[in-house]
């Protein structure tokens, strides 16, 4: 068994479809709390899986989370959880602080209590594998060489502060109390399941509805998208090889303005959906800036390649075809995640 965390949400819910698809001997517990970003629909594909053990609880609950690796005795610990808009965390932060720094430390306490409790190959073999972002790095300007994983701290918005600090917890459990943690920090996903907040879902959604593509500020902000099956990928890597109180980057090789995104989405919208009215390129709007907007992101992912021989399957071109393919192949996702009715499927589904 693996314990999942957040498996519900976007790059969540595609891990552990991969590892049921990809590891049938090895079941999942899946705990989320299931806020607003988390959808079980996202797993229909697993129903009747007994493989898949969906807990929907919180991981700031540590009573919860004591049982729950008290009962299923997971061989590893992959935490997802976390609030991960930046414009929610400008809003509201006071949830980014609970969950993702409060939820992590849970987690991180609870774990270590468990693993004292293992010995011999089973205490060996246990990991707390930590997902987090670029963003902690900061912000780079146009000519300054990719985040490494030397690079100092610099968040910049709630969001970003709040996954800094678990980061930091993280590596504190290891230092003190060896607890065997491993840290990844990755740049933008896109995929399936993306929830229409997100730059390259709403641009899809948004078009396809004939709404405005809103771009922040001069839309020149660089960002390095990821295929979320290649960081899922790079994720079952690093829990299998990665080097005890390690930290991986993981990029995409793909950097890239936001308006260049956005054209090329409205392209391939041309050209798979086309518009009586026209190209979708109509549609983008610029907008007021995001405060304490990041200028740049971009990862150098050197240290995963070399030490673990990880690269990105998918070049940008052929993961936002598939992307956008998904969208226009899941009318109901989107009618129900836009509509909110996502939150009524458990209920109409297995009831
Ligand atoms: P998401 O917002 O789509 O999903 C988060 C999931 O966590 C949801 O299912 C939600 O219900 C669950 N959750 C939230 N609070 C919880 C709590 N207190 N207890 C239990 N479950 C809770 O996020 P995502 O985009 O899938 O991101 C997953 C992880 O990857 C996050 O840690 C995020 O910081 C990190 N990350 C994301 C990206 C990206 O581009 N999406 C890039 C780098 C890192
Ligand atoms: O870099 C990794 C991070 O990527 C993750 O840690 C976060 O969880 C994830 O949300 C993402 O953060 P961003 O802020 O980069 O993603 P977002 O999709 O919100 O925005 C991408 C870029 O597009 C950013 O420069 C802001 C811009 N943008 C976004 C939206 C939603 C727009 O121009 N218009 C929009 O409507």
């Amino acid at each position: 068994m693996i314990l999942v965390t957040g498996g519900a949400g976007f790059i969540g819910s595609n891990f552990v479809l991969d590892w049921r698809a990809a590891q049938m001997s090895e079941g999942v517990v899946n705990l989320d709390a299931l806020t607003y970003a988390g959808n079980r629909e996202n797993l229909a594909a697993l129903q009747g899986d007994a493989g898949h053990v969906f807990v929907h609880g919180n991981i700031c609950d540590h009573a919860l989370v004591e049982q729950l690796l008290a009962t299923h005795r997971p061989r590893a610990v992959l935490h997802f959880a976390a609030e991960s808009h930046v414009d929610r965390s400008i809003h509201g932060p006071g949830a980014f602080m609970k969950t993702n720094i409060e939820g992590t430390f849970t987690l991180l306490e609870a774990a270590r209590a468990y693993w004292a409790t293992l010995n011999g190959p089973e205490k060996d073999a246990f990991r707390f594998l930590h997902v987090s972002t670029d963003e902690v790095y900061g912000s780079l300007g146009p000519n300054d060489p990719p985040f490494a994983e030397t690079n100092p701290y610099e968040p910049n918005s709630p969001y970003s502060a709040s996954k800094a600090a678990s980061d930091h917890l993280v590596r504190a459990w290891c230092h003190t109390y060896g607890l065997p943690v491993l840290t990844t920090n990755c740049s933008n996903n896109y995929g399936p399941f993306h929830f229409p907040e997100k730059l390259i879902p709403l641009m899809i959604v948004n078009a396809l509805a004939g709404k405005p593509l809103p771009v922040y500020g001069d839309g020149q902000q660089v960002r390095d998208w990821l295929y979320v099956k290649d960081h899922c990928s790079a994720i079952r890597t690093v829990l299998a090889s990665g080097r005890l109180g390690e930290t991986y980057n993981v990029g995409g090789l793909n950097e890239k303005p936001n308006i260049e995104i956005v054209h090329t989405v409205c392209a391939l919208l041309d050209e798979l959906r086309p518009s009586a009215a026209g190209s979708y390129t109509r549609l983008i709007t610029f907008v007021k800036d995001r405060p304490g907007h990041d200028r740049r992101y971009a990862i150098d992912a050197r240290k995963i390649e070399r030490e673990l021989g990880w690269r990105p399957a998918e070049t940008f071109e052929s993961g936002i075809r598939k992307t956008i393919q998904w969208y226009l192949d899941h009318p109901e996702w989107v009618l129900r995640v836009q509509s909110g009715a996502y939150r009524d499927w458990v209920q109409q589904q297995y009831q």
